[in-house]
């Protein structure tokens, strides 16, 4: 996908996006969330950032890297990630394919001297000339939270390779990401038949679990684990989009629901229903799909 298409998936004139926004999402870091149960209330108060850090947190932690390891923070987006690592001491280059989530980052994380943020295609990186000035093996570590699903599978075909090849041998790429449950990632026709889904977030299709292991031993990669993060990630937090998703369908809660976030005033009865749409969409598509924390370990020789 070009970057136009990507950007639209992070444009606030979408409904579905705006009531997202107002509660906290995509503010400065565009992660789902890792959500336990106690935490739970956060999401319905707009403050979603306590999960999405955890998740940063536990998604990094994956990587099992040194101070002075490395990095590469591949789909870094407003580069919340990239600066977590940097602060532990990492040398973390940060790429994001928009230009405006890497102005943001380098405006929020100027101070942070470890970290530095470029604009690329992570599917493409040796095509990319002076703004990526990597060779093969400089990376100890390759990061990629939650972005892959974005590349289309043929672009996550080429960031495996690229990673693979950008990592020193013994090196670790982390990749978290949502996973379609069958091997017909196509299926997706059937249960997000009006694209609500799709549309809002602009992606095709999820990669199914067992392919992107089948494609990480192909390329050469060891894997180490699978984790299957879908409850604390994906069904505790739509459990939070189906409670905004009930009160988007009454007045009365349309009422509560914008006296909480003043800036919702403005949304029409449609866009509301727009936003139920989406949300019950999201619901069905649930249902087919997982969320994984996948480690691959690029052999020593
Ligand atoms: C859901 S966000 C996740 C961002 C970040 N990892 C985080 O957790 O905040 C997905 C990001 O992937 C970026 N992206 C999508 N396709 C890309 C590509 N081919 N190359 C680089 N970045 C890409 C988008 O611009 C967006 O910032």
């Amino acid at each position: 996908m070009n970057s136009n298409t990507v950007a639209n998936a992070y444009d606030s004139s979408n409904p579905a996006l705006r009531v997202l926004r107002a509660f906290g999402w995509g503010n400065d870091i565009l992660c789902i969330g890792y959500c336990t149960i106690p935490t739970m209330p956060m999401l319905l108060l707009g403050r979603p950032g306590l999960q999405q850090r955890r998740l940063a947190v536990r998604s990094t932690r994956l990587l099992r890297f040194n101070p002075g390891d490395r990095v590469l923070d591949a789909a870094c987006g407003m580069g919340f990630t990239s600066d977590l690592m940097g602060r532990q001491g990492c040398v973390v280059t940060g790429v994001d394919l928009l230009p405006q989530h890497i102005q943001r980052a380098r405006e929020q994380y100027a101070r942070n001297a470890n970290v530095r943020f470029v604009t690329a295609d992570v599917t493409n990186l040796q095509e990319q000339g002076d703004c990526f000035p990597f060779g093969d093996a400089a990376f100890g570590k390759v990061h990629c939270l939650e972005a892959a699903f974005q590349f289309g599978p043929q672009g996550r075909r080429a960031f495996l390779q690229e990673a693979y090849r950008l990592l020193v041998p013994g090196g670790r790429l982390v990749l978290v990401d949502f996973v379609w449950r069958t091997e017909t990632p196509g299926e997706i026709d059937a249960v997000d038949p009006l694209r609500l889904v799709r549309d809002t977030w602009r992606f095709e299709e999820f990669e199914p679990v067992h392919r992107y292991r089948r494609l990480a031993l192909e390329i050469g990669f060891v894997p180490r684990a699978a984790l299957d993060w879908t409850g604390p990630v994906l069904d505790r937090s739509l459990r939070g989009l189906a409670a905004l998703a009930s009160c988007a369908r009454s007045p009365v809660g349309r009422a509560a629901l914008a006296c909480f976030r003043p800036s919702l005033r403005t949304v029409t009865a449609t866009q509301w229903e727009q936003f139920a749409a989406v949300a019950d969409a999201y619901a069905a598509v649930r249902r087919e799909t997982g969320y994984a924390a996948i480690v691959l370990d690029k052999p020593t020789q």
